[in-house]
């Protein structure tokens, strides 16, 4: 029970990573809430964990939602100990036929919403005055440009720094600020991938662990990352890739 008696907020939780480090965290004594912009997923999830897990369906790139999912955690569970900015979208568009409106989503749920949503769980947690925990999503094309996927590596590449800013910045609060970076994981991001045979050998080539991980191998790591054995641990990223950035 590593995470006993803290209160996590988790996004992105209707499916994927976040579903699968919501029900980690409710595994490991956390009570959670979960928050999706899919309200019929985000119910489910809720649903699988049980009661230690409350839902709320939101936008986080509307910023005006974030003050009703901090005051969730606190209403619901008496406090805000742990943000996950998990909730991410990407487009497959070449750069020479990008467009403005994919720009703005993306920057708006990769980066734009986690920024503000780390500022307003930031607030929370420097009022409590007892630290906290703000965990990243990012991947590990925050450093290897991903094909036609120009967009969403330039906002993973901002989750790092921005991992790095904050962590410098809320040190002196006791929050810690870190990320993880997943390589190729089974979930519906990857579908295309996984459903392709031809496809989804050219990516197990390139992994020396020669499978696809698992949304519970990030939990895991998750976990870890909130939990008061990685207490020495801030502003850094965690590769969690099966060994990908080796070569
Ligand atoms: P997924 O597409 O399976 O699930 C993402 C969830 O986020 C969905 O339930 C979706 O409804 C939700 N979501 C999207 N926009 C939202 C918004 N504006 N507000 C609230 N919820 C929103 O994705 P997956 O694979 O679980 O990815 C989770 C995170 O991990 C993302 O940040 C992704 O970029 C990152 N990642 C995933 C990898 C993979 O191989 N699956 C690899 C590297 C990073």
């Amino acid at each position: 029970m590593k995470l006993q008696g803290k209160v996590a907020l988790v996004t992105g939780a209707g499916r994927g990573i976040g579903r699968a480090i919501a029900q980690a965290f409710v595994d490991n004594g956390a009570s959670v809430v979960a928050n999706d912009r899919d309200s019929i997923a985000v119910e489910k999830t809720a649903a699988l964990c049980g009661a230690g897990c409350k839902f709320v369906p939101a936008d986080i790139s509307i910023l005006e939602n974030h003050e009703l999912l901090v005051k969730k955690a606190v209403d619901e569970f008496g406090a805000l100990d742990i943000l996950v900015n998990n909730a991410g979208i990407q487009f497959h568009e070449k750069f020479l036929d990008a467009r403005e409106c994919n720009w703005d989503l993306t920057v708006g749920v990769n980066l734009k919403g986690p920024f503000f949503l780390a500022q307003c769980s930031a607030r929370q947690m420097v009022q409590q005055k007892s630290g906290g925990i703000i965990l990243n999503i990012a991947s590990i094309h925050d450093s290897v440009a991903l094909l036609d996927r120009s967009i969403y590596s330039i906002t993973k590449g901002g989750v790092k720094m921005m991992t790095r800013s904050l962590a410098f910045e809320l040190a002196e609060y006791g929050i810690r600020v870190n990320a993880i970076s997943p390589g190729a994981i089974s979930t519906d991001m990857n579908r295309q991938v996984l459903t392709n045979q031809q496809r989804l050998h050219r990516v197990l080539e390139k992994i020396p662990l020669k499978r696809i991980g698992s949304p519970e191998e990030i939990a895991g790591a998750a976990v870890f990352l909130a939990s008061p054995e990685a207490s020495y641990v801030t502003g850094a990223t965690l590769y969690v890739d099966g060994g990908i950035l080796t070569h």
